[in-house]
């Protein structure tokens, strides 16, 4: 066994937590376990204690593959021509410059973090995108736009994030014009054998001590595990989507299931 800064580690922890990692009980993950706020409070705290360094961590910790999923997803709305989507907690844009692909008239992006609004929207006036983006603070919750409004919502790495999922889901319908399409993509948990155990090694033992020392949040990707692991994946999320009114679900894996896109029309 060595010490290191005060934690113990041993390869009988390590085994057990493998072992056992798959069957977390399902509840409300937090960020900040020692704080009383609830999760939306906490997960704006994070975001914003975050965000200088989110788009380098992001591309660093996924070894770029997050900017090839986002790029699938916009794909999968090639045939739909939407003129005017909507980035559900759209952070620093990214999805929302990839959805540019699509050739749209406007989208607009809502997050309530305005530390990850402001890096955005450092971002779009650098790449001189203002005038199509268009970023505001707003939460998936309650949506301040009008019922059957855009003809695709968007969400990436957001709605593991949400206070309450069915509530998010259900305004994004609303908003969503009949006929409209969403596209979600949301970390997923692979499960075959070897890349079940060496992603749960790499995002329990390696992700949250490099997130720790490049972003100094001591809690945002403990965090990250441990929300990927309570929250629903696959069939389990599209019966969530269907609850809320969506039709046509479709489930599509990404990288050994790492990731998931789903599909979900008004
Ligand atoms: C992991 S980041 C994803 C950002 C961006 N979509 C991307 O792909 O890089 C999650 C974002 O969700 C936002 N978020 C969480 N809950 C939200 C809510 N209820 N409404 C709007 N944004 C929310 C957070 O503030 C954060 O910016």
């Amino acid at each position: 066994m060595t010490e290191n800064n005060g934690q113990h580690f041993s390869w009988a922890r390590v085994i057990v937590v493998l072992l056992h990692f798959n069957s977390l009980p399902i509840m409300s993950v937090v960020p900040y376990k020692d704080k009383n706020e609830g999760k939306k409070q906490q997960v704006a705290e994070m975001f914003n204690n975050i965000s200088p360094k989110y788009d380098f961590l992001n591309h660093l910790l996924s070894l770029g593959i997050d900017i090839q999923w986002r790029k699938k997803a916009v794909k999968l709305l090639k045939k739909d021509q939407p003129k005017l989507i909507l980035d559900i907690a759209t952070g620093t844009g990214d999805f929302a410059i990839e959805a540019l692909a699509l050739k749209p008239e406007k989208i607009i992006g809502v997050d309530i973090s305005e530390g990850m609004l402001a890096e955005g929207k450092k971002k779009m006036k650098k790449k001189k995108l203002e005038h199509i983006i268009d970023l505001q603070l707003g939460d998936s919750e309650k949506l301040l736009f009008e019922d059957n409004k855009f003809d695709a919502v968007i969400v990436s790495f957001g709605v593991r994030n949400f206070e309450n999922l069915e509530k998010g889901l259900s305004d994004m319908y609303r908003v969503l014009k009949p006929g409209g399409k969403t596209v979600i993509v949301e970390f997923s948990k692979p499960r075959a054998f070897p890349m079940k155990q060496l992603y749960n090694f790499y995002f329990t033992y390696i992700l949250p001590q490099i997130g720790k020392v490049v972003s100094k949040d001591t809690s945002a990707y403990t965090y990250l595990p441990e929300s990927v692991q309570v929250f629903p994946d696959g069939k389990d999320f599209l019966s969530v989507l269907e609850k809320v009114g969506f039709k046509q679900t479709v489930c599509k894996p990404l990288t050994f299931g790492i990731s998931s896109i789903y599909v979900g029309v008004k």
